[in-house]
């Protein structure tokens, strides 16, 4: 697998705007998969930076987000939906029909995840998907115990995700408990991923992940079995490696 590096956030932002933008410029009707959190706001920066000052087109892209919480509105403030609208849609020039985030308010959320399947598979496929990583290893909201070839579902958040995402809310009794989530098998059906994560408190998750034995205790140890992973981190996340890259 690849393994990149990086000294800082900035860095993160360049490094990963360059694999995004030299993807999309060798084909401009790409299929771009995306993802929320803190750390790949940095990417997200940068390419909007790009755009604005070098013409980054972004006209012919489609993107499709790993997750949502169930039970958020697209318009409420902690909703994935509203968080890339906010964050990169609407500073770039994307269609935003072509930008695709699974809905939380769906009456029925199998079906909704089914045609959510359905319609990665309408266009061909997702060219490059964007991941971070949770500290207990979870990729999407694919929470460790898992099937490793699960497929777009709703999913309970396990307690450390709660935790850990009780920053963004008022408490952690606001989190919501479930998510709509690509599997695993979604996420390793991509063409390429890119692994973004920075911060001491990754830095096991990444170990379990790269190094660790494949098993449903760390769901992002199935990217070993992916042929193009990169893993692109700060040194404080990469400092459990014990392998040289
Ligand atoms: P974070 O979340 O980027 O906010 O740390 C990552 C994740 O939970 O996948």
């Amino acid at each position: 697998m690849r393994v990149e590096i990086v000294a800082d956030a900035d860095e993160m932002g360049r490094v990963g705007a360059d694999l995004i933008a030299q993807a999309l410029s060798a084909k401009p009707h790409f299929i771009l998969g995306l993802a929320t959190g803190s750390t790949p706001l940095p990417v997200y920066r940068e390419l909007v930076r790009r755009h604005r000052e070098e013409g980054l087109d972004f006209s012919r892209v489609i993107t499709f987000n790993l997750d949502e919480y169930v039970g958020l509105a697209p318009d409420h403030e902690q909703s994935y939906r509203r968080f890339m609208n906010e964050n990169l849609f609407d500073h770039v020039n994307i269609p935003l029909a072509g930008t695709h985030v699974p809905d939380g308010m769906a009456e029925d959320p199998e079906a909704e995840c089914a045609a959510y399947e359905a319609m990665i598979e309408d266009v061909g496929g997702i060219d490059l998907q964007v991941l971070g990583i949770g500290s207990n290893g979870h990729i999407g909201f694919n929470e460790p115990g898992g099937s490793l070839a699960s497929r777009t579902r709703q999913v309970r958040l396990a307690q450390s995700t709660v935790s850990d995402n009780a920053r963004f809310f008022a408490s952690a009794e606001e989190v919501p408990a479930s998510a709509l989530s690509m599997g695993i098998g979604t996420v390793l059906d991509a063409e390429r991923v890119v692994l973004f994560a920075s911060g001491e408190n990754k830095a096991e998750a990444v170990a379990a992940a790269l190094e660790g034995p494949l098993c449903a205790k760390c769901p992002a140890s199935a990217l070993q079995l992916h042929p193009d992973a990169v893993f692109v981190l700060t040194e404080d996340a990469a400092s459990n490696l014990a392998l040289e890259y």
